[in-house]
């Protein structure tokens, strides 16, 4: 088992140096199986993207691939965006070759669940504010086909806002919590893509995109119909979280533009695009 303990500590080294990963959890053995991730126009949900979504016309570039696969080609420039970001300043030939392990120990490319309704994937983000807190949610967040979570929003004790369901996890590793068994990992975050999120999306707003913005954006790129909960400040303009009390109150929305996000995520759903349960 000496192999086995190396490959699992390369393994998290890894993880640590691409610094965004996105956790699939296997679900129940009812599960009809898998399929390619969407890539172009095959919707057959009640309501598609269309030209009427003007401002998710005028953002969306579909050629960024929101994750990483082996033949990903990153150019010097998107990588040192993101490079100016992590302690561990690397190399652009150090990641290349970091890249290459990578996709020797896990898929190369990412694979999403069936939609229930053939043509129609549906998706739930679900962000971690406090505004989740006696919202009922939970049977609308588990009655979509494929179930975001980010960081360590738990939901045990909290289903009836929340949900049960977890068919993804996106989170930094900083931000990481200890999954169970059944977790495998599916996708690692492409560089490219947050960078594009923070220019396109952000107007360079902000340090960089938070992890949920990130993943609601994402979600638009691998999903017909996008159902995005528990994303807003509470009150005090922080981002405080369902399950327990702020910790800082001075750390408001962090390196985040916390209001540009809200006011992108309104924009979507005013125009339709996505539906926006705001909660309480
Ligand atoms: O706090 P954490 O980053 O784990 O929360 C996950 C995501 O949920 C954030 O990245 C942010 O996009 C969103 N959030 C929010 N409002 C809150 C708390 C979190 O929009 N009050």
């Amino acid at each position: 088992c000496a192999d086995g303990k190396r490959m699992w500590f390369q393994f998290k080294m890894l993880i640590v140096l691409l610094a965004v990963t996105t956790i699939g959890v296997f679900l129940t053995a009812s599960n009809t199986g898998w399929i390619e991730l969407k890539m172009s126009g095959s919707c057959w949900c009640e309501k598609c993207f269309s030209e009427e979504n003007v401002f998710l016309n005028q953002h969306l570039n579909r050629s960024i691939e929101p994750f990483l696969s082996a033949t990903t080609s990153l150019t010097e420039d998107e990588y040192d965006w993101w490079r100016h970001l992590q302690s561990n300043r690397h190399n652009f030939s150090y990641f290349k070759e970091t890249i290459d392990k990578l996709f020797k120990i896990i898929s190369p490319t990412p694979v999403l669940e069936k939609p229930k309704t053939e043509g129609c994937r549906t998706c739930a983000v679900v962000g971690n504010s406090v505004n989740l807190k006696g919202s009922h949610y939970g049977p609308l967040i588990d009655f979509q086909d494929i179930v975001i979570r980010i960081n360590r929003g738990p939901t045990k004790g909290f289903e009836e806002d929340v949900g049960a369901r977890t068919t993804h996890r996106v989170m930094y590793p900083e931000s990481g919590s200890i999954l169970d068994n059944s977790t495998h990992l599916v996708m690692v975050l492409n560089p490219a893509f947050m960078k594009y999120v923070h220019q396109k999306w952000l107007g360079k707003k902000g340090k960089y995109p938070s992890t949920g913005f990130m993943t609601l954006i994402s979600a638009l790129h691998i999903c017909d119909e996008v159902h995005a909960f528990g994303f807003g400040a509470d009150s005090n303009g922080s981002w405080s979280h369902y399950w327990q009390p702020m910790k800082s109150k001075k750390f408001k929305t962090g390196p985040h533009p916390g209001k540009q996000e809200y006011a992108a995520i309104d924009k979507l759903a005013d125009e339709n695009t996505i539906y926006f349960y705001k909660g309480n």
